[in-house]
């Protein structure tokens, strides 16, 4: 599944010893393997060969130049979220014709960048959003494919804040302002609408809520071809799950028998959008013991890391596996693993069943891949952390770690204060 072993006791991330990245780089870092980071982007290409997707990475899961770039020499598009990982994606010389760009509030400036990029769809959330990107069509005099997100109102039995796909939610259009706006799509004459967006939410980890979204879109797609509506694509987005602890999430295999029979019957060029499942278990945390503290009633492992480099547990109570990087014999005790920062909610676990520890033990939190990196902040004036990737035997940095310079170099003083 990931190429994060013990040998000897001692935690490998390829060929190379955590420990002796820590020693090169300091704590704490993020680490990824090359090879589980590209395996996983075969697994979904070899599952779907038979309908040749686009394959559009989702980019807001991690978007380190030197990842994206490792994905993209495997034939990936990407799919992006805004005009800073469209450049991004430019600065890499991604396929332009490889590119879907979905946000619920893209900007007018978003919007011109995407247009004279050409990429291929921009995906639309709102028909206010329709009429903007219309409109600066018509300036750039241009006629970008747009595809309209529908929000197909299912379930996706995941966290609260990662399900898209209901009524409930910001995202997407429903599905009878989808029919009017397609009925009377001569109202935007600078777009050409050609497909259907959907994605329901992240760390989905059964076939079902997909079937069903999917379903009810090409069932919609249908009932719009008897009306004379043709559209070209659909795409699926993102959201397979990927196992955290004892998830037992569908395979890319599982899924792809799940869905490839209704999509081929489609004949629709299919997108899809993962993420997570590229990338997730393809990266760790690596944080140090700094104290253990006892108050007599709780026991703290107090880390270097802390809620401001990878905020999954606190922000959606998560589960990540803990695991020292070097095994131990010790005794276990049940500890909360928590960081240095000003706040109750800054925890990578509550009551962990791990051995005991000295100061300075390295421990890994296992897959931090996904949405680890790309949602850390400078909370309590902490320094972003470096990137590592290990490919094979060696492993190379690729984002230093910040300095103080970095904290405050966009800050300005008055005068009045000086
Ligand atoms: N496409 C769209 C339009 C999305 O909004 C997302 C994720 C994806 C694709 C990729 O989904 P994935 O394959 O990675 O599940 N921060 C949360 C996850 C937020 C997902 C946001 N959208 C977490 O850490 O669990």
């Amino acid at each position: 599944m990931h190429d994060f072993k013990f040998k000897n006791n001692e935690l490998f991330c390829e060929r190379v010893r955590v420990a002796a990245v820590a020693r090169a780089v300091g704590t704490p870092f993020y680490l990824y393997s090359y090879k589980t980071l590209t395996d996983h982007f075969t697994k979904i290409q070899t599952a779907f060969r038979r309908i040749d997707p686009i394959i559009c990475y989702a980019m807001k899961a991690n978007d380190n130049l030197s990842i994206v770039k490792a994905l993209l020499n495997k034939g990936a598009g990407l799919d992006i979220v805004s005009g800073g990982e469209l450049r991004k994606a430019i600065q890499l010389n991604a396929d332009p014709k490889k590119i879907v760009f979905a946000s619920v509030g893209k900007t007018e400036e978003e919007i011109a960048l995407a247009i004279q990029e050409r990429i291929l769809f921009l995906n639309v959330e709102s028909v206010p959003e329709l009429e903007t990107i219309d409109r600066v069509a018509r300036r750039l005099h241009t006629r970008p494919q747009v595809a309209i997100r529908v929000n197909p109102d299912v379930e996706a039995a995941t966290h609260d804040f990662i399900t898209t796909g209901t009524l409930k939610k910001k995202f997407g259009v429903d599905l009878r302002s989808t029919r009017q706006i397609l009925r009377t799509q001569k109202r935007f004459p600078h777009v050409r609408i050609n497909g259907l967006h959907i994605h329901i939410g992240s760390q989905i980890t059964q076939a079902k809520p997909f079937i069903d979204a999917i379903k009810k879109t090409l069932g919609f797609i249908e009932s719009l071809r008897r009306e004379g509506i043709e559209l070209e694509y659909l795409d699926i987005g993102g959201g397979l799950g990927i196992i955290y602890r004892d998830e037992k999430p569908q395979t890319a295999r599982d899924f792809a028998a799940a869905v490839l029979p209704m999509l081929t019957r489609s004949n629709l060029k299919i997108i899809m959008e993962p993420g997570r499942f590229i990338v997730g278990n393809a990266g760790i945390f690596v944080t140090k013991v700094l104290y253990t503290k006892d108050n007599g009633y709780k026991k703290f492992l107090i880390v270097d890391g802390g809620m401001n480099d990878l905020i999954r547990p606190s922000l959606y109570g998560s589960y990540h596996e803990i695991v020292p990087v070097k095994k131990t014999t010790a005794a276990k005790i049940k500890v909360d693993v928590v960081g240095p920062i000003c706040e109750s909610g800054d925890f990578f676990a509550k009551e962990r069943s791990l051995p005991k520890m000295a100061n300075n033990t390295l421990l890994a939190i296992m897959s931090a891949g996904a949405y680890g990196y790309t949602m850390s902040s400078n909370y309590n004036a902490r320094c972003h952390v470096a990137e590592v990737i290990a490919r094979g035997n060696r492993f190379f940095v690729i984002r230093k770690r910040q300095g103080f310079a970095d904290l405050i170099k966009n800050e300005r003083m008055p005068e009045f204060l000086k």
